[in-house]
C-alpha cells in the first residue's frame, strides 16, 4: 500500500512540475485550472501523513514558476510569495480560527480585495521613477520585463505626490480585460498566429516578450495588490488599507473593489457579493483575497514556506472541467443558424452538472480540432452558455471521428447554407422549419423580451405540434379550452399563463422590437430604435437611411432590419400583435445626434488639454459615437490628446483616422 502511495507520490510532484513548465514558462496551460489544484491537494495531502517524504524539490516547497534564460534575471529583496487556498467555506472558518487564536484577539480586521487572474509583475521605484520591473519567476528570482513594462500605459513612469518614499517596490497583477483578449485573438487569427487560450496567458504571454513593440501593441491593464522593498520603513502606513489609499494618491492603479470586513460573517458577505457581481466585471477573477489589514498583525503571525499565514485565497468554485465529447449534434437556432453542439459525458461544474456545451460553428471545431471521443476542457461561466474551450490532444483515442456538417437541416430538411463571407451556416427553411418557429417563439416569450412567465420550451412545442400557433401573434388568441389539451396542463397552471400573456401586452417598446428576434438586434439596439422611433407604426415604415441614423445601427443592423421588415409575412405579424393591442408608444429622445459620430468607434488617449476623458467620452457617446478603451481594425477615429503613446503608434500603423482636439470640435459641430 505504502509503495502504492509512493509511486502515486513521485508521479504527482513530476506530473505537477510538467504542468507548471507548460504554465509559467511557454504560457500555455496542459489542464484546467480545477485540475491542477485537485492534483495539488493530494499531493499535500499526501505530505501530511508522510512528512518524511518531504524535499526541497516539491512543489509544495516552492513557488511555482519558471526563468526563462532569454531575459536577464533579478533577484528579488524579498520574495514574492504565493496564496493558500480556502475552496469552502470550512477552509476560510479555519483560516479566520486560526489567525484568531494566534493573535488571541476576537475578531480579526481584514482587507478584502478581488484576485485577479494575470500574472504578478514586481515595479520598482527609485526617487519616484520606475527603474526596473521583474517577473515573479521562481519567488527567488524573476525575470527582467522593464523594456515591456514601459509600454504599459496604465503603469507609471513617475509616481506623484510629496512624502514618496526613495525606494519603493510595489507588487500587482498585468492582466486583460475580455475585451482586449478577443480583440487580440481575432487579430491572431487574422495573421495566422496561434491563439491565446485565456486572458491570463495573452497577459502573460505578451507581457515576455523580447520584443517590446509587440508588448506595447497588446493592450494590458495592471492593478497593485502590495508592496515589497522599502526605503524608508517608517513610510509605511499601519495597516494594508491605507497603504492601498497612499498608492491611489501615488498615481497607481488600484481596483475599487475592495473592503475592510470584520470577522468572518463580513468576510463571506464580500465573497457572496464579489461572486454575483463577478461576470459583469470587464476582466477575469478566480477568487477574493483576505489579508489581516495590519501590518504588526501581519509580522506577527508571518509566513510557511511558500505563502504568508496572514492572507488567503478564497477561490470560486472551479468554471473549467475535463470530460469527453460522446457526438456532435448540430441545433437550429431562430434565425436558422446551425450550431454544432458537443454531446458531454455528464461532469460538474461550478455545482452544476454539463451534458451539452457549444461548439459554435464549424470553423470553431476546425480551428480548435474537436473530434467526438476527444476529451475536452470545458467552460462554464455565468449566464454564458457552456463552450468546448480546448482538446486534451494527447488523451485522443485513435478511432476519434471527424465532424461533418450535415448538408439539411435534421427538423425540416431544407437544405443548409452558408453564404460567402458567413461562418455560420444556415437552414433555409424559414418559418416552415418548426424549430425556427419554436426557437422565434421561445425568444419572443424570454423573460428580458415579453416577458411571458410560464411559457417554457415544452408548452410552446407542444402548441406548435398541435397547430395551436405558427407565429408569435397566435399566442394572444389562445383560450382555455386548448390549453387544457395540452399535457400535464392543468387548470390553475392555464389560467396563469392566459394572464401572464394578457399582461405581456403592456410591455414597452424595446421590449418588443427586441422580441421580434430580428438578426443583430439585440436588448441594447432594441431599447435605442424604440426611443429614436416611439411606436410600432414609425418603425415598420423606417427606410435604411432613418435607421443609420439610430445610435450603434451600422450598415449591416440597417440591412437585416430591412430584411426582416420587406417579408409580407413578418409585417403581418406585427399588424396582428398591434390589432391583439400591443402598441406600446414611447417618447421620442431629443438626444443631439451629429452625423460624423453617429454608429462610429472611438479611442481616446493621451492628455485632452480642454477636456477630460470623461467629459469627452460623454460628447462623443451623446453625438452617437461607441467609445472604446483599446485601438482595433474596428476603430473609426482616434482622439488624441498629448503624450499620446503605443494606441497612437498602432492607429497610425492601421491608417485610422487622427483626430485632435481642434479637429474633434469641428466635427462635433457638424450638426445635421
Ligand atoms: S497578494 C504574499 N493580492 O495571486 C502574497 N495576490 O497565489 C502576495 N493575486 O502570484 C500576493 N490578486 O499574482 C495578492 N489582490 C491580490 C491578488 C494577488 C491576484 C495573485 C498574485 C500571486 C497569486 C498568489
Amino acid at each position: 500500500m505504502s509503495e502504492q502511495l509512493d509511486q502515486r507520490y513521485v508521479w504527482l510532484k513530476e506530473q505537477i512540475a510538467q504542468f507548471d513548465l507548460a504554465y509559467y514558462l511557454n504560457d500555455s496551460p496542459l489542464i484546467a485550472d480545477a485540475q491542477y489544484d485537485e492534483l495539488f491537494r493530494e499531493l499535500q495531502a499526501i505530505e501530511k501523513t508522510h512528512p518524511e517524504w518531504i524535499s526541497a524539490d516539491s512543489p509544495t516547497q516552492k513557488v511555482s514558476g519558471y526563468v526563462n534564460q532569454v531575459f536577464s534575471e533579478v533577484v528579488h529583496g524579498s520574495p514574492m510569495l504565493s496564496l493558500n487556498n480556502a475552496l469552502t467555506e470550512s477552509e476560510l472558518i479555519a483560516f479566520d480560527k486560526r489567525c484568531r487564536e494566534s493573535l488571541e484577539i476576537s475578531e480579526v480586521e481584514y482587507a478584502c480585495e478581488l484576485k485577479f487572474d494575470g500574472l504578478a509583475i514586481s515595479l520598482l521605484y527609485e526617487n519616484s521613477y520606475l527603474v526596473r520591473a521583474a517577473t515573479r519567476g521562481d519567488g527567488t528570482v524573476g525575470e527582467n520585463v522593464s523594456d515591456n513594462v514601459m509600454t504599459i500605459s496604465q503603469i507609471p513612469h513617475r509616481l506623484i505626490g510629496s512624502n514618496l518614499p526613495q525606494r519603493i517596490e510595489i507588487r500587482g497583477e498585468v492582466f486583460m480585460t475580455h475585451e482586449n483578449f478577443q480583440q487580440l485573438n481575432v487579430d491572431q487569427r487574422n495573421s495566422g498566429d496561434k491563439e491565446f487560450a485565456n486572458p491570463r496567458n495573452a497577459a502573460a504571454g505578451s507581457l515576455r516578450q523580447l520584443d517590446p513593440k509587440i508588448t506595447a501593441q497588446r493592450s494590458l491593464s495592471f492593478f497593485a495588490y502590495g508592496i515589497g522593498e522599502l526605503v524608508p520603513l517608517q513610510w509605511l502606513p499601519k495597516r494594508h488599507s491605507e497603504l492601498m489609499d497612499q498608492m491611489i494618491a501615488m498615481g497607481l492603479p488600484v481596483c475599487e473593489d475592495r473592503c475592510i470586513a470584520h470577522g468572518i460573517n463580513e468576510l463571506l458577505q464580500f465573497f457572496q457579493k464579489i461572486q454575483a457581481s463577478r461576470d459583469q466585471l470587464p476582466f477575469d477573477i478566480d477568487g477574493v483575497v483576505y489579508k489581516v489589514n495590519t501590518y504588526r498583525l501581519q509580522q506577527q503571525l508571518g509566513y510557511v514556506s511558500r505563502a504568508p499565514r496572514f492572507a488567503v485565497a478564497h477561490k470560486f468554485p472551479p468554471q473549467e472541467a475535463f470530460t469527453k465529447i460522446l457526438a456532435i449534434e448540430v441545433q437550429v437556432g431562430r434565425t436558422g443558424a446551425i450550431t454544432p453542439v458537443a454531446r458531454l459525458e455528464p461532469v460538474l461544474v461550478g455545482g452544476v452538472t454539463l451534458t451539452n456545451a457549444t461548439l459554435h460553428n464549424e470553423d470553431e471545431i476546425l480551428r480548435k480540432d474537436v473530434r467526438v471521443g476527444d476529451t475536452v476542457v470545458v467552460r462554464r461561466a455565468g449566464d454564458v452558455i457552456p463552450e468546448v474551450v480546448m482538446v486534451a490532444q494527447e488523451k485522443r483515442p485513435i478511432d476519434a471521428t471527424v465532424f461533418r456538417m450535415p448538408s439539411v437541416c435534421p427538423i425540416c430538411e431544407s437544405q443548409i447554407r452558408k453564404l460567402p463571407g458567413e461562418v455560420i451556416a444556415r437552414c433555409t427553411g424559414g418559418l416552415f422549419c418548426n424549430a425556427q418557429k419554436l426557437q422565434s417563439i421561445i425568444h419572443f416569450a424570454h423573460r428580458r423580451a415579453m416577458n411571458i412567465d410560464g411559457l417554457g420550451e415544452k408548452i410552446v412545442e407542444q402548441l406548435i405540434a398541435e397547430q395551436l400557433i405558427r407565429n408569435p401573434s397566435d399566442l394572444y388568441r389562445l383560450g382555455l379550452n386548448a390549453l387544457l389539451r395540452l399535457n400535464r396542463m392543468g387548470e390553475k397552471l392555464a389560467t396563469n399563463l392566459l394572464t401572464a400573456i394578457d399582461q405581456s401586452k403592456q410591455s414597452s417598446l424595446a421590449r418588443v422590437i427586441f422580441a421580434l428576434g430580428i438578426r443583430h438586434v439585440g436588448e441594447t439596439t432594441a431599447k435605442d430604435l424604440g426611443k429614436y422611433f416611439g411606436s410600432l407604426n414609425s418603425f415598420i415604415l423606417a427606410d435604411e437611411e432613418e435607421l443609420l441614423k439610430v445610435r450603434d445601427v451600422g450598415p449591416v443592423v440597417a440591412q437585416s432590419i430591412r430584411d426582416f421588415l420587406s417579408q409580407a409575412h413578418n409585417i403581418e405579424v406585427i399588424e396582428q400583435l398591434m390589432a391583439c393591442g400591443i402598441n406600446p408608444i414611447e417618447k421620442v429622445s431629443e438626444e443631439i445626434r451629429i452625423k460624423a459620430f453617429i454608429g462610429k468607434t472611438v479611442v481616446i488617449t493621451g492628455t485632452l488639454s480642454t477636456l477630460s476623458r470623461d467629459q469627452a467620452k460623454e460628447l462623443l457617446e451623446r453625438a452617437g459615437a461607441k467609445v472604446a478603451g483599446s485601438v482595433s481594425s474596428k476603430t473609426d477615429y482616434l482622439l488624441a490628446g498629448s503624450d499620446a503613446g503605443s494606441k497612437l503608434e498602432k492607429a497610425q500603423s492601421l491608417g485610422i483616422s487622427i483626430l485632435d482636439e481642434a479637429s474633434f470640435f469641428e466635427l462635433l459641430n457638424m450638426q445635421d
